[in-house]
């Protein structure tokens, strides 16, 4: 049998009660059986200063240790004003540096989003692909998975409850996992 992978969620929202987040959870429900999802959680990450990189934070440390060990990565998040949350872009930053020591490099990379809006958080995504690709990561293509007006896709426990919406998860935590082993031979 082949090794059960790990794949390390980050979610772009430090809300108690986010959707995304909740959306990571229905993500680590919904994982087949050959991975298993860890979710590192970006409360208490510093602002990214570049004066720090070559002596890191212990929290930074411990992000990109968690990255390093990982498979691949999941993404969650919000669109915030168009564009990626500051949290998530400084973690990813952090994660970046220092310069010759970025853990996302070679990562397989999926994308979610869930937005209160209309259009599920689509421009956010197009915005973290930017950063993928720069980041020399390799993010699975489809499906897409925009979670739109989510304050009625999640009950009050947290619980993604969209069914349409559960059945993309599985198809592109499924397209993780293959592009994963492919990429890994
Ligand atoms: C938002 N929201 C939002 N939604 C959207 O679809 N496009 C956007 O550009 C924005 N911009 C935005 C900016 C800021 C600062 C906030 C706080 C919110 C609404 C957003 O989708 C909603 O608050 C989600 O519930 C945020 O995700 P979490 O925290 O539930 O994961």
């Amino acid at each position: 049998m082949e090794k059960q992978l790990t794949i390390l969620g980050m979610a772009g929202s430090l809300r108690k009660g986010s959707y995304n987040r909740a959306l990571l959870r229905a993500a680590g429900e919904l994982m087949p059986e050959e991975a298993r999802l860890e979710i590192f959680d970006i409360e208490g990450i510093p602002l990214f200063n570049q004066d720090l990189e070559n002596i890191l934070p212990e929290r930074v440390k411990e992000l990109k240790a968690r990255i390093k060990s990982a498979d691949a990565m999941l993404f969650a998040t919000p669109e915030y004003n168009y564009s990626i949350p500051g949290v998530l872009k400084n973690a990813m930053d952090w994660a970046s540096r220092p310069f010759g020591d970025n853990v996302l490099q070679g990562k397989p990379a999926a994308i979610m989003s869930a937005s209160t809006g209309m259009l599920g958080g689509a421009k956010v995504q197009y915005q973290l692909r930017q950063s993928v690709v720069t980041l020399d990561m390799h993010p699975v293509n489809k499906p897409e998975l925009m979670v739109n007006f989510a304050a009625q896709k999640f009950d009050e426990s947290g619980k993604f409850t969209d069914e349409k919406g559960r059945e993309v998860v599985k198809s592109l935590l499924k397209a993780l996992i293959d592009w994963t082993r492919k990429l890994q031979g």
